[in-house]
């Protein structure tokens, strides 16, 4: 049973992991309007993965007892100035996002919450990598520079980027997650 408290930031969580989808949507869409279209499916990538983050909180709040509360998703930046610019404010929105996590987590350790200690453990892990993979992407990007035609080849890569998690939630995320052997 989940106590009010911990309901309550998972809510808002919930509500950050959806601004994170909402936020990638439009990299990808500003990514689309500069002719980067391997970018533009990289965040469309990353866009499902955050809804994956956002509805297996949802899963989980519903699982432990708890109300699942929709807020309003804050309005993301429409432009970008360039590649480097989108994953510049993407590590800034992932650092930010680790931070929430870490507070989530510690307030399950004050309220004595295992179980929700246990399920956030899987987000710090993710947390990890969604960095790991910003930075790589801003390494090569500093490679780059000016240089178009490395840019090309860049976009090119990012095209390659698959979806290697479920996007149908309407059977509950963790059936489709087995489905997917996760
Ligand atoms: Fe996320
Ligand atoms: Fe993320």
């Amino acid at each position: 049973m989940l106590g009010k408290k911990m309901e309550s930031a998972l809510n808002e969580q919930i509500n950050k992991e959806m601004y994170s989808a909402y936020l990638y949507m439009s990299m990808s869409a500003d990514s689309t309007n500069k002719g980067l279209k391997g970018f533009a499916n990289w965040f469309m990538v990353q866009y499902h993965e955050e809804m994956l983050h956002a509805m297996k909180m949802f899963e989980y709040v519903e699982r432990q007892g708890g109300k699942v509360q929709l807020k309003a998703i804050a309005e993301p930046p429409q432009t970008f100035e360039s590649a480097m610019d989108m994953f510049q404010k993407t590590l800034k929105h992932e650092q930010f996002v680790t931070q929430c996590i870490n507070d989530l987590l510690n307030l399950a350790v004050t309220e004595k919450d295992h179980a929700s200690q246990a399920f956030l453990h899987w987000y710090v892990t993710e947390q990890i990598e969604e960095e790991e993979n910003d930075n790589d992407i801003i390494a090569q990007l500093k490679m780059i520079g000016a240089d178009t035609a490395g840019l090309f080849m860049l976009d090119k890569d990012m095209a390659a980027r698959m979806l290697t998690v479920p996007s149908d939630f309407s059977k509950g995320v963790e059936a489709a997650m087995k489905a997917m052997g996760k």
